[in-house]
């Protein structure tokens, strides 16, 4: 592998100056401690640098540290994540402080493998934290970095496949500089995100907004002009798509919501009540007359879709008033009735319901 690992072996100096000059004001890196590196990681996994800085302050001012995680109840959890999508994530950031207070005394291990081995944490992670908090001269792939390092080694492979993954990293390790590997790591990532972007032309030559790339003289696909077919994905197969009846009863504007089961999508989370398949206004009402629902009027509220990584919901929502109270509903299907500030306050509903949710009255 060292014999022939060029342009990565050339790319450390120029890319370091770059840097200095253009590395972006990002809150985490004010203060890379590595609860604070960790937490903006496992944020970033799925949602976009700009969407994650408001979460981030709001979740620190209100879990400041490791140990307030390891008990952060978890509805609260819910809340402060409410929006992020991919709850799961902050699932195992609590279970990691929990393992963090029993195993390691409450101080965030340092070596790489005890870090990798926390719920939530893969190699990228793992990387990113060892490398920006501690120093560790490790590599970080993330999507980012993969399209860049594919198109400086002009590879058109797929990039879905984890081995192209793992090449990077052990080409990466060798030119990690010991003196500052989380700045080398985060400079890729930068570049990446700022000039050697996913959709449309990189900034391979300087730019009119000023942007450049200090890797071009070394770059296959600038060298090549390959820009524009790496990196190469295969097509992905299509979503599921699911069709869903929103059901949502109200009775003295209250609101009935049940939680979701504790493994799956979205699990844990609150829902609206719904059926599984497109009910018109007729087969809905035929369905409440089963259930023995007395009910004042059926109000249409129209159809809205969700798209999750798998899967799409085709969603078709009502509004039923109900005539009387639905005591009976709260016993047996484990459903719950919340005013519209409850809703917003209290539970945590995911984004896939916010259609409806801002249809309710106050
Ligand atoms: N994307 C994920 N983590 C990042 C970081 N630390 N800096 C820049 N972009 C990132
Ligand atoms: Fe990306 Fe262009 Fe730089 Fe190559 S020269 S790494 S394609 S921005």
């Amino acid at each position: 592998m060292t014999h022939n690992n060029y342009p990565f072996e050339r790319m450390t100096a120029p890319l370091l100056s770059w840097y200095e000059e253009n590395a972006r004001t990002l809150p985490w890196r004010s203060d890379p401690t590595p609860y604070h590196v960790w937490l903006s990681e496992i944020m970033l996994q799925q949602t976009r640098v700009e969407a994650v800085k408001e979460y981030y302050h709001r979740f620190l001012a209100s879990v400041p540290d490791i140990a307030t995680l390891a008990c952060v109840p978890e509805e609260r959890l819910m809340k402060l994540w409410e929006g992020l999508g991919y709850y799961n994530r902050a699932r195992n950031l609590k279970k990691a402080a929990g393992i963090i207070m029993e195993q390691h005394d409450g101080i965030f291990p340092s070596d790489y493998d005890s870090i990798l081995s926390l719920p939530g944490i893969g190699s990228y992670t793992a990387g990113a934290i060892s490398s920006i908090a501690f120093s560790n001269p490790v590599p970080a792939v993330d999507g980012n970095v993969l399209r860049v390092t594919m198109r400086l080694s002009g590879s058109d492979a797929d990039i879905s496949s984890p081995r192209l993954k793992k090449e990077m990293e052990k080409r990466l390790k060798p030119v990690i500089p010991k003196e500052c590997p989380g700045k080398f790591n985060q400079a890729i990532m930068d570049l990446g995100a700022t000039t050697c972007v996913p959709n449309g032309a990189p900034a391979c030559v300087r730019s009119e907004s000023g942007a450049y790339c200090p890797l071009s003289s070394m770059c296959e696909a600038y060298n090549k002009n390959l820009w524009s077919s790496i990196p190469y994905k295969s097509p992905k197969k299509p979503r599921k798509i699911q069709d869903r009846t929103i059901v949502i009863l109200e009775y003295e504007n209250r609101y009935s919501i049940i939680k979701r089961p504790e493994k799956g999508l979205l699990a844990g989370l609150w829902e609206f009540p719904s059926i599984d398949c497109h009910l018109s206004p007729d087969e809905l009402d035929k369905r409440l007359e089963q259930e023995a629902l007395s009910i004042e009027s059926i109000q249409l509220l129209g159809d809205a879709k969700h798209i999750f990584s798998h899967i799409e919901w085709h969603m078709l929502g009502y509004l039923v008033h109900l005539k009387n109270n639905p005591d009976c509903l709260t016993s047996v299907h484990d459903m719950t009735f919340a005013t519209r500030k409850e809703l917003s306050e209290l539970y945590a509903l995911p984004n896939a319901f916010s259609f409806y949710q801002k249809q309710l009255n106050e």
